[in-house]
């Protein structure tokens, strides 16, 4: 029986880059900080290009690079918690910009944790035989719902999206194993709040009440908080630490291999001391782990997908490389991948 596999990869980054010394113009902060606490140097920020945009180019190339024509595309996954707009999904605007016409398509959200869950959702269409080739495309501009007076937390994150096609046969990068994992119990670590409930019968709540900056310009009728990034960063620092190395152990165990046996790791890219300790606690050399979040930060949905991109794009995965994809976020979600080059 064939397998699922990634047969295409894209992404497309914004063109702005925003240095940490730029950072320390708008905050209170510095490079020394945020280069020693996170690795992070730059990262690129929308100068007016949205989530929509930076995900109909990352997923143009992925299709490009699968060999495929857009209407080969059965389904098409975006994966984003920055959509342009409530309705229609990111989805649907990529699939009408490419030319996709034989498509359907959806958003599904799992926070940073979204191309794991994106991919593992695709594997399954695949392999139930209802589609042949799955677009998953994680795209964010988080710029528009960072806190910019927060030094805590706008430092970390950036703009970009990446993107796979996925398709059953033997060839590319075959999934040998998946996992997804949720604790709701925590989803107070790392939130971002919708718009609030305002009806005839429920006036605006005040914990929704603008911040001066926002007030100054806005329309009367929009003056409510508008949605921004909070987190207990020190909680998510450990969750992400513990979740790495479980899924790390258990994807393994899942496929029956060991760590000798895997080439790469790509986690999500939130922060460069997250994966060293990570990487102790698996006894994983670091060299093993892909790491670009010194050029991108954060970018949520779409780092995986980045990364992933880029490594392809380096030339040097080998036929037999094995790789675990492994993201958390956001829920708290995570969710790993066992892939092997071929
Ligand atoms: O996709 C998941 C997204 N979220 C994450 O990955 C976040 C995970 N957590 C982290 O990466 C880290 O907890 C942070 C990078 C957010 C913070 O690093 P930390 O080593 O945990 O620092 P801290 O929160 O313990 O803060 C230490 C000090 C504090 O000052 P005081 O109270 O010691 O005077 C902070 O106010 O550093 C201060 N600080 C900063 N200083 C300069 C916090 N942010 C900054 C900053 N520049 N940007």
């Amino acid at each position: 029986m064939s397998h699922v596999a990634i047969i295409g990869t894209g992404r497309y980054l914004p063109e702005h880059i925003m240095t940490n010394d730029d950072l320390s113009e708008l905050v209170d902060t510095s490079d020394e900080w945020i280069r020693t606490r996170t690795g992070i140097r730059e990262r690129r920020v929308s100068t007016g290009i949205s989530t929509s945009d930076l995900a109909y180019e990352a997923g143009k190339r992925a299709v490009v690079e699968a060999g495929l024509k857009p209407e080969d595309i059965d389904l098409i996954i975006c994966t984003t918690i920055t959509p342009d707009y409530f309705m229609p999904s990111c989805a649907c605007i990529v699939q009408e910009r490419i030319g996709a016409v034989n498509s359907a398509a959806f958003d599904l959200t799992a926070a940073c944790t979204g191309m794991i869950y994106g991919m593992v959702t695709a594997e399954q269409f695949i392999k139930s035989g209802m589609y042949e080739n799955v677009l998953v495309i994680g795209s964010e501009t988080l710029s528009r719902i960072l806190d910019w007076e927060d030094r805590s937390s706008c430092v970390l994150f950036g703009d970009g999206a990446g993107a796979v096609v996925m398709s059953k046969t033997d060839k590319g990068g075959v999934l040998l194993a998946s996992r997804l994992e949720a604790d709701g119990s925590k989803s107070n670590l790392l939130t971002c709040s919708a718009i609030p409930l305002q009806n005839p019968y429920v006036k605006s709540p005040s914990h929704f009440q603008p911040t001066e900056i926002e007030m100054q310009g806005m329309p009367k009728k929009d003056l409510y908080r508008l949605p921004k990034i909070e987190m207990i960063g020190q909680e998510v620092f450990k969750y992400a630490v513990r979740t790495i190395t479980d899924n790390i152990n258990n994807i393994l165990k899942k496929a029956g291999l060991s760590i000798d046996d895997i080439a790469y790791i790509i986690p999500h890219q939130a922060n460069q001391r997250i994966i060293e300790q990570a990487s102790k606690f698996c006894k994983v050399p670091l060299e093993r782990f892909y790491m670009n979040l010194d050029r991108y930060g954060n970018t949520s949905a779409a780092s995986i997908g980045i990364a992933l991109d880029e490594l392809v794009a380096t030339g040097e995965l080998k036929q037999g490389d094995r790789l675990i994809l492994v993201g958390f976020g956001g829920g708290m979600t995570s969710g790993s991948i066992l892939l092997e080059w071929r």
